[in-house]
């Protein structure tokens, strides 16, 4: 029988002790892992397998609920090795490593190999695999897992596309964005193309505009220092925002095939109408928080934007002349991510309105995080009255259906994909530098101060502005997720 290694690069990081150690635990509980599975934790600290298992043990206790009898199976699996494995020296331990663990399997040996190192070090370290043989698939197949951020505009994504590209296949590389991970990201799928009442409403006959927010109440914790060479606009927007966009615009691919998938969504990222330097100004809206130039790493006199607000128009027969409206920023009201799909007014209303009284147009929320679920708005009759009209929500709560515990992490539906080699949910590369080329212009834009830096203070929604902006457009930034706990 075959044996598995997960090799994760980097691993005495705050990313496999919050979220890749925990989430291959969850995998091991739930029996999913494969037979024969070895965790290789590789990174230049030395530490002990006995040390490296009482800081993954540390680790799930913290951020996952730690059952002691699979915690004793899964530790004996648990393997740490250090060295710098972007030099001949490291790379030829690791091989004798894994060399030494394929034996012991005897059959054929998997090797996903995870980076969560600073990305500066990926070059490096794919290069060493593969000059080491360590990528080649002969007996078992070689992935390599590639976290966010991937590059940092057009150019450097391309360089490292490359310089991958150069030692294994496209079909060998999962590149993570971990909101793909989310259940409640694909049940945008499953919404849309399980369900026969909303496609046909789903476009610019019925469809006035749809929002999309990103919203986190935590600032910059004590990521000062890469948060400010990156702001929300590298951070978030590139990755995060355009995937949800990609999935509540997308086509229906005529199968669940991962290429039919990442096709689907390449397409939505290839009409998105480009914003010019030059339009920046009018399309999109900036801000920092106050305070932010005072955490620690920051610049003093930073002009990192850690608020941002954009309008996009995708140029194809579904979506044409319907605004999106994208917004994210740090240290706002609340932990909110949601798409408001904004249904257009009734074409002619029969019912006579007092001047003070309107008609709310249909809305359709999807709450993404953290009350995931669904809310539909519509306008009812307020009973005992002659006609008077309130706006009501139908909702559903994935916690009140499934139970509290029902939605596992991203990260263990990505690692799982990962290891049975289903990539619908990673980047492929098209798809990466689609992102950059059209983001490219407004970070130039923002880069150059072409437009203010508005001040906002924290527990806000961001830049007053920003609802300014908007109004300038007839219409309000809504919180249909979060409306019933304002
Ligand atoms: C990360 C960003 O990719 O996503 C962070 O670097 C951000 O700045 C985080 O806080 C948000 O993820 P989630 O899953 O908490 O919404």
């Amino acid at each position: 029988m075959d044996a598995t290694t997960v090799v994760i690069f980097g691993a005495s990081g705050d990313l496999a002790r919050r979220k890749l150690i925990p989430a291959l635990y969850g995998l091991h509980r739930k029996g999913r892992l494969p037979p024969r599975f070895h965790l290789v934790g590789a990174a230049r600290s030395s530490a002990t397998d006995e040390t490296f298992r009482q800081r993954a043990r540390d680790g799930i206790a913290e951020f996952a609920e730690l059952e002691p009898q699979s915690w004793t199976t899964f530790e004996e699996q648990i393997h740490y090795l250090h060295g710098d494995f972007a030099t001949a020296d490291g790379a030829k331990g690791l091989t004798r490593f894994l060399d030494q663990l394929g034996q012991a399997a005897g059959g054929d040996h998997n090797v996903l190999f995870y980076l969560s190192t600073p990305p500066e070090a990926y070059v490096g370290l794919v290069e060493s695999l593969g000059q080491a043989g360590l990528l080649r698939q002969s007996k078992g197949y070689r992935r390599v897992v590639i976290e966010k951020p991937f590059g940092s505009d057009l150019a450097s994504a391309r360089e490292l596309n490359a310089a991958i590209l150069g030692h294994v296949h496209e079909d060998q590389i999962y590149r993570i964005d971990h909101y793909l991970g989310k259940e409640t990201v694909q049940n945008v799928l499953v919404l849309r193309f399980a369900n026969s009442i909303f496609e046909p409403i789903w476009n610019r006959n019925y469809i006035d505009h749809v929002e999309i927010t990103v919203a986190e109440a935590v600032g910059i914790e004590h990521r000062g220092r890469f948060y400010d060479d990156v702001g929300v606009l590298r951070d978030v927007f590139q990755n995060h925002v355009l995937q949800l966009l990609t999935m509540a615009a997308m086509e229906p691919p005529a199968s669940f095939d991962p290429e039919a998938l990442r096709d689907e969504r390449r397409k939505v990222l290839e009409s998105i109408r480009p914003i010019g330097e030059d339009l920046a100004v009018q399309e999109t809206v900036r801000g920092q928080y106050a305070g932010y130039q005072d955490e620690e790493g920051v610049a003093v006199d930073s002009q990192t934007a850690t608020f941002g607000a954009i309008r996009l128009f995708i140029d194809n027969w579904r979506w044409q002349g319907v605004p999106w409206y994208l917004r994210s920023g740090k240290a706002m009201s609340e932990k909110t991510t949601q798409i408001a799909v904004q249904f257009k007014s009734v074409p002619h209303l029969m019912f006579p309105l007092a001047p003070h009284e309107t008609i709310r147009p249909n809305a359709l929320f999807l709450c993404l995080q953290p009350d995931e679920g669904i809310h539909l708005r519509f306008e009812v009759k307020v009973p005992d009255s002659l006609r008077e009209f309130r706006s009501v929500d139908m909702e559903f709560h994935y916690d009140e259906d499934f139970g509290p515990a029902a939605i596992p992490d991203a990260y263990e539906r990505l690692l799982l994909d990962a290891l049975n080699g289903d990539a619908s949910l990673f980047m492929r590369a098209d798809a990466i530098e689609l992102g950059w080329s059209w983001i490219d212009p407004i970070c130039r834009a923002w880069d150059a101060g072409a437009l203010p830096l508005l001040s906002y203070d924290r527990g806000t929604w961001g830049p007053s502005a920003a609802g300014q902006w908007l109004a300038a457009d007839g219409r309000t930034w809504s919180m249909g997720c979060g409306e019933h706990r304002q």
